[in-house]
């Protein structure tokens, strides 16, 4: 099977309360082990960054559904690759919630993600915190 990544950020819908957060998460933790994909949610308040990894077509077809999705817009996709193995196996979505305004994410992202995981690809998700995180 063709695995693949995908990383994409987006802004969150004004007013997004933690009930419309939780399903979110409850869609992808059902969804995600029955589509093979595995990967990350980031939401520091205003955006989103995520990672999605799978076959190629079921992350395809998750895309679709995203960019219809009226919880967030402006989704842009920053990092696309094929890979030999996951770097979230275990996790149908972690998630990992920083803190709005205060600049704090990298400690804690660099913690969620795996040794292992290529330095291209954390170099990317570390750049993207940096974006994403109000200065
Ligand atoms: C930021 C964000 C992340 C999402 N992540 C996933 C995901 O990983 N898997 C998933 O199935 N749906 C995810 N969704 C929800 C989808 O856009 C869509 O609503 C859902 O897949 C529809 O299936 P459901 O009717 O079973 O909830 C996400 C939505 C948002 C706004």
């Amino acid at each position: 099977m063709e695995l693949k990544s995908l990383t994409y950020t987006s802004w969150a819908a004004p007013g997004m309360t933690s009930e419309q957060l939780s399903a979110i998460l409850s869609s992808a933790r059902t969804n995600n082990p029955l589509d093979g994909i595995s990967g990350l949610l980031i939401f520091n308040g205003v955006a989103f960054m995520q990672v999605l990894e799978g076959a190629g077509s079921a992350i395809d077809d998750l895309a679709g559904r995203l960019v219809a999705d009226t919880r967030h817009s402006n989704m842009s996709i920053r990092d696309e690759r094929p890979i030999d193995r996951r770097s979230f196996p275990d996790w149908a979505m972690a998630y990992l919630e920083l803190e709005a305004g205060e600049f704090i994410g990298d400690a804690e992202v660099e913690r969620a993600l795996r040794r292992d995981l290529p330095d291209s690809l954390r170099n990317v998700m570390l750049g993207l915190v940096h974006n994403l995180s109000p200065h």
